[in-house]
């Protein structure tokens, strides 16, 4: 075990001992009132996530979800209760501490089909190709080998398994009591190029949010989709415009459409309004992540990378 993660595992057992996070964002700000309702106080109190990884997914009845970095369970009750009792809840924590008070929880609420598993990141207790959807909240930007975690994830997902996960991005301050915080991660750029590295496709930044930590403390946290194995050729293709190019950006979509006719390609192609709040927090990452300034009328980007319209034919070609 390195330092970084002898810290971070008596960081969060001590939290788990004293039963109060104190970290991160209140989960009043992240949960629906319903979801909030059906969730055992002690959890809340422990909970600790940067954003809501189970919001806009599709969780399959019967599935198997592995939430990585369960600590007091609040996502894998939520997960349980969509798989149902014939799919599988994987919670994996380092900390006992925290791994007992969600077990605890897990019983008295009758959500059997959760098995907690001591594990970290990179080194998960999962058989290969055996998940479905692996989702994570605020833990990803606490492992000390990001690489070897893209590994591990991909490793333990089923070909075509979908991840959705928030974590921190971003963020100045390198010591490792911000590390532990979650105030400090890796950049969109280089998170999305280590998703590529194994394997992912379809990236999808779903949200950004500042997360505001208890004590007043602030990062940005993502939301994002992938999905593993599936080759390029199945990527999520976006038009970004501002509504001065609305008619060019139409243009570019029939051409995108024909195109992908032609391929037989199943392309998701989505027009996205820059300046619509729903779509403003990614386009800005998007836009950022290839160099370009905000204020950019028109762009493509495939897989969450903008690439040059003049450029998509080679990019988008079948078995690439
Ligand atoms: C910020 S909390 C998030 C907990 C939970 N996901 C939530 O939303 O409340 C971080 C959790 O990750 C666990 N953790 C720390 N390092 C880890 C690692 N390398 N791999 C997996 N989990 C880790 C901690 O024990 C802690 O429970």
């Amino acid at each position: 075990m390195t330092t970084d993660s002898a810290f971070i595992r008596a960081t969060y057992e001590q939290l788990a001992q004293l039963g109060e996070s104190g970290l991160c964002c209140s989960p009043v700000e992240l949960y629906r009132p319903d979801e909030l309702a059906s969730i055992p106080e002690d959890v809340l109190r422990l909970s600790s996530g940067c954003g809501h990884p189970l919001d806009d997914v599709v969780v399959e009845p019967g599935s198997t979800v592995l939430d990585i970095g369960s600590g007091a369970g609040a996502d894998c009750l939520l997960a349980a209760r969509r798989v149902g009792r014939n799919g599988v809840v994987i919670g994996v924590d380092p900390s006992s501490s925290m791994r007992a008070v969600a077990s605890r929880h897990a019983e008295e609420v009758g959500l059997g089909w959760i098995d907690y598993r001591e594990g970290t990141a990179d080194d998960l207790p999962c058989a290969d190709d055996s998940v479905d959807l692996a989702i994570s909240n605020c833990v990803l930007s606490l492992s000390a080998d990001p690489a070897a975690t893209w590994t591990e994830i991909a490793r333990v997902l089923a070909p075509g398994g979908r991840v959705a996960m928030s974590d921190i991005i971003g963020g100045t301050d390198p010591g490792l009591d911000a590390k532990a915080r979650c105030e400090t991660g890796l950049e969109w750029s280089q998170y999305r190029d280590l998703l590529r590295a194994n394997g992912f496709s379809g990236i999808r930044p779903i949200r950004i949010r500042r997360a505001r930590f208890r004590d007043g403390a602030r990062a940005a946290s993502v939301t994002f989709h992938a999905r593993h194995g599936m080759p390029i050729g199945h990527a999520d293709v976006q038009v970004l415009y501002r509504q001065s190019h609305r008619a060019e950006a139409e243009r570019l979509v029939i051409g995108l459409g024909e195109l992908v006719s032609a391929h037989r390609l199943p392309l998701g192609i989505r027009l996205a309004d820059i300046d619509e709040p729903d779509h403003t927090a990614v386009a800005r990452l998007v836009l950022d992540a290839a160099g370009l300034p905000f204020t950019t009328p028109l762009a493509v980007s495939v897989d969450a990378a903008v690439v040059p319209a003049d450029d998509l034919t080679d990019v988008l070609v079948p078995g690439r």
